[in-house]
């Protein structure tokens, strides 16, 4: 039966962390996947999450299936987190949130949701946005449209251009935005941008669709949330995929959220009904382990200090490597302008390489970055900083 399945490529993100592992260069740099490091190279456990782990192992009586949304306390947690304490949607019970395994399951439970009961509706997503948007929310079913989110050559966001294509999107459309910390190009919608999308959205009746896998990592943990709380302030309906992945540093425990605002308390209940059994048909039931420390970290005052503390030092370590990788650049006498490295956020940008210099940066120097030459800032530090520039500039 099997003879017939044809070997797939490896993936072009995970694929690169193989390539790394297998490589015995004592300078070999990993700027592939999208993993928060420390200055040892390490992907740490956050402390406060430890320490809920810890309370955890020394309370938990069971390993009974729990509720299919997830704890109450989770989602009241991560709601408020996202739409903010004061969030009328949450006051007047037009919103939801359900447990899901990482941000990508809430992608796809929404994505899952979306074609079963919205067969026909188109869901824009930016060019360029996060590789597997595409398969995972495309083989879901999703229609999916591009618009222009990214000059390359001046690298900033190409606002006009975005507006303009999303002139086409009506209501019963769907458009994907990410959050913050744009995955992959770092490239963020200033307020006035936020204002202009959230008034289109209005006026045209489109429904924003916000990844957020990256809420804090890129100006703070309220200031990365201004546009969707500015759209959830605005408009009737909005659908939220929300990761801990990276802010609370549970990659491998798959913990996110779906939250979505309805127009009324009744539309978002019935919404979230249909959240839960779509949920049902794909893995049943949700994950425990992520959410228990999470909801431990979010309600109590002395670990969620410490945990903010930890999300502010990987934030500012990313921030800081952005300003010291441009300064090495002019340091060594490099003509090209980075500077635009030091105006985006989060953990990526583009180097604006060419698929052969990334290659041969690959082959002869052991750095890796995804193809378009994405980088993940955070594989920066300063043992490996001056080798990484002055291998840049060989390339250029
Ligand atoms: C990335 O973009 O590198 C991360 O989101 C990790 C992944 O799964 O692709």
């Amino acid at each position: 039966m099997f003879q017939s399945i044809e070997r797939r490529p490896p993936d072009p993100i995970l694929g690169l962390t193989a390539t790394f592992k297998k490589d015995t260069n004592p300078n070999k740099v990993d700027l592939g996947a999208g993993v928060y490091k420390n200055e040892s190279g390490n992907t740490p456990i956050i402390s406060a999450i430890k320490k809920a782990e810890q309370k955890l192992w020394e309370t938990e009586d069971s390993k009974s299936y729990i509720a299919q949304a997830g704890p109450e306390g989770f989602n009241r947690h991560m709601a408020s987190m996202v739409l903010g304490e004061n969030s009328a949607a949450i006051n007047d019970q037009r919103a939801c949130s359900v447990l899901t395994p990482g941000g990508s399951g809430a992608l796809r439970v929404i994505a899952e949701f979306v074609s079963a009961n919205f067969p026909n509706t188109r869901t824009w997503i930016s060019s360029p946005t996060w590789a597997n948007h595409i398969p995972l929310l495309g083989s879901a079913g999703l229609n999916l449209v591009e618009y222009p989110y990214y000059n390359y050559d001046k690298h900033e966001i190409d606002i006009d251009q975005m507006m303009d294509t999303l002139k086409q999107a009506t209501a019963g459309d769907l458009v994907l935005v990410h959050g913050c910390c744009h995955n992959p190009c770092g490239g963020d919608l200033s307020k006035e941008q936020w204002q202009a999308f959230a008034e289109a959205a209005e006026k045209q009746g489109f429904t924003p669709f916000v990844d957020l896998a990256y809420q804090g990592l890129g100006d703070g943990l309220e200031e990365d949330v201004y546009g969707v709380r500015l759209l959830t302030e605005k408009l009737p309906e909005v659908i939220i995929a929300s990761s801990c992945s990276k802010n609370f540093g549970l990659y491998r425990e798959r913990t996110g959220a779906v939250i979505m605002l309805g127009e009324s308390a009744d539309q978002i209940s019935a919404s979230a009904s249909q959240l839960l059994s779509t949920a049902r048909q794909i893995y049943s039931m949700p994950p425990s382990h992520g959410a228990a420390m999470v909801e431990m970290v979010l309600s109590e005052p002395e670990l969620k200090q410490e945990w903010l503390l930890e999300l502010t030092e990987m934030r500012e370590r990313i921030n800081g490597l952005r300003s010291q990788l441009v300064a090495k650049f002019k340091e060594i006498g490099v003509d090209q302008d980075f500077s635009f490295i030091e105006r985006e956020k989060g953990m990526f940008s583009f180097l604006g390489l060419s698929p052969e210099q990334v290659q041969t940066l690959g082959d002869d120097y052991s750095i890796y970055m995804v193809k378009s030459s994405r980088i993940n800032v955070a594989g920066i530090s300063n043992s490996n900083i001056d080798y990484l520039a002055e291998s840049i500039a060989k390339v250029l």
